[in-house]
């Protein structure tokens, strides 16, 4: 019988003692038992190279936790740490009498998280496979998590796939983008779902023009190895804000249910194109050459900044131009949907008015809030117009922003329900898009932007170059 209130897991973390663990899993386990998602006699076992014990691990969990009540939930938890090394079969080949020990004869609901760098996701399968450790008995289920990124390219992120899919069926796979998690971007699908006016606004007759922004104020820091791999088109353009542009670009699908959805994003993805080399900038901030010395590297042309502009050639969006931007060490930690409407036509515009084109923001963070930035008669004047903006702020609405998205992702994954995770095709066409990028990569103009810059100054001095 399975206990399914709460249910009884085991979570197997590969990357146990890194980054993400301590800063997104630890607390979002906490907020998991707290809402008695899972019960507190499920067991993680963190696995990774360090030297831990049980004690000294669930130490590393406490220390993770954002309150005194997270921390007492910690304690409850059976935190089990084990050495292993990815890279190294022999090292993983006791992990299923380990696994096996923490649970009941019969069995548990099962997750593998493997939040390693994805050269090392096979060599993990391979274990899960000769250790019959990918197996579904007696009605539990197994199920795998991949950390982005999921490869360098469609021909590794074909070829990660083709060996998952050896051993895993696309029902147990959960490629995660955490972006699809934050409260804003949940929001984007039932706003158009359940609001009719955005389904005739939001269309190329009404719209200009569309900015998704995501500004970082931090810089690379100790993933500097990572990320001159990788850059800002990988690192965020390929996950993040091709996940955000997707859905907020889609037809409304005939249900608000993962598959649909998925299937209308895809649509989306195949219909980009981008626009040619000048009319896009990509940069790097000034002491990243610094840090990527610490790499052997005199020269690294790796991009921190990007913004790309494309276009979706569909029926509702042909000609609208879109702008994704992403950078890091800029001014500020940043992230919002800016949708500009088209001005009154020229014909019917009375000249001595000044007419600002309507926007529809959407805040992704700090805050969640949404504006509509309308034109107005300023009281006491001949017809003076001002700008004004209709607000509804989260949190005096609902209370405070969320950033709970770790937490999120794993109920969901829980629950066994995928409509915030990539699916295998949207993965394809979010890489072919990336290959798009890259055929004009070398042409696109590149500028060292001093830390700490204001994008929009970047954006300015670049217009006015070309
Ligand atoms: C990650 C990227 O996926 O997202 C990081 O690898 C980036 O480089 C991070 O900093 C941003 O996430 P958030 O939630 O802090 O905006």
């Amino acid at each position: 019988m399975i206990d399914n209130n709460p249910p009884r897991l085991t979570i197997v973390v590969f990357g146990g003692t890194g980054d993400l663990m301590k800063r997104k899993l630890a607390p979002a386990f906490a907020s998991l038992l707290k809402k008695k998602i899972i019960s507190k006699d499920s067991t993680i076992i963190g696995i990774a190279r360090g030297d831990f014990n049980d004690e000294s691990y669930k130490n590393l969990f406490a220390e993770s936790a954002k309150s005194q009540e997270d921390r007492e939930n910690i304690k409850q938890l059976k935190i089990k740490f084990f050495r292993g090394d990815a890279t190294n079969q022999k090292s993983l080949a006791n992990l299923s009498d380990f696994i096996f020990s923490t649970e009941p004869k019969e069995g548990r609901n099962r997750i593998f998280y493997l939040s390693t760098s994805f050269k090392l996701f096979p060599s993990i399968i391979e274990q899960l496979k000769t250790q019959a450790l990918y197996e579904q008995k007696n009605n539990y289920f197994t199920r795998i998590v991949f950390e982005k990124p999921f490869g360098v390219n469609l021909a590794s992120s074909d070829e990660l796939e083709r060996s998952i899919h050896e051993t895993f069926s696309e029902e147990q796979i959960f490629r995660i983008d955490h972006y699809l998690a934050k409260e804003t971007v949940k929001n984007i699908s039932i706003l158009k779902y359940t609001n009719p006016i955005f389904n005739y606004l939001l269309r190329k007759e009404v719209v200009e023009s569309i900015n998704i922004i995501v500004d970082e104020d931090l810089g690379v820091g100790n993933r500097i190895a990572y990320y001159n791999e990788t850059g800002a088109i990988k690192d965020m353009i390929q996950s993040h804000l091709l996940q955000v542009l997707s859905l907020l670009l889609m037809e409304n699908p005939s249900e608000l249910k993962a598959e649909k959805i998925h299937d209308e994003k895809v649509k989306v993805l195949k219909s980009i194109e981008i626009l040619p080399a000048e009319n896009n900038l990509l940069g790097q901030y000034k002491s990243y050459i610094k840090e990527s010395s610490l790499l052997g590297t005199k020269e690294s042309k790796t991009e921190t900044f990007a913004s790309i502009v494309l276009e979706c050639n569909n029926e509702r969006w042909k000609g609208v131009k879109i702008v994704l931007r992403t950078g890091k060490m800029l001014k500020s930690k940043f992230g919002q949907i800016i949708i500009n409407f088209r001005q009154i036509p020229d014909k019917l515009k009375e000249n001595s008015l000044d007419i600002k084109n309507n926007k529809l923001i959407i805040d992704i963070y700090p805050k969640q809030d949404i504006k509509l930035i309308l034109n107005t008669r300023k009281p006491a004047t001949q017809n003076e117009i001002e700008e004004i903006s209709l607000d509804f702020c989260h949190e005096s609405f609902f209370g405070p922003n969320t950033t709970d998205e770790y937490a999120t992702l794993l109920a969901d994954i829980i629950a066994g329900d995928k409509t915030l995770f990539t699916r295998s095709d949207e993965l394809r066409e979010s890489w072919k898009v990336i290959e798009k990028i890259e055929r004009i990569k070398d042409k696109i103009p590149f500028l060292i932007y001093p830390d700490g810059t204001d994008p929009e100054d970047m954006e300015k001095n670049i217009n006015s170059v070309k």
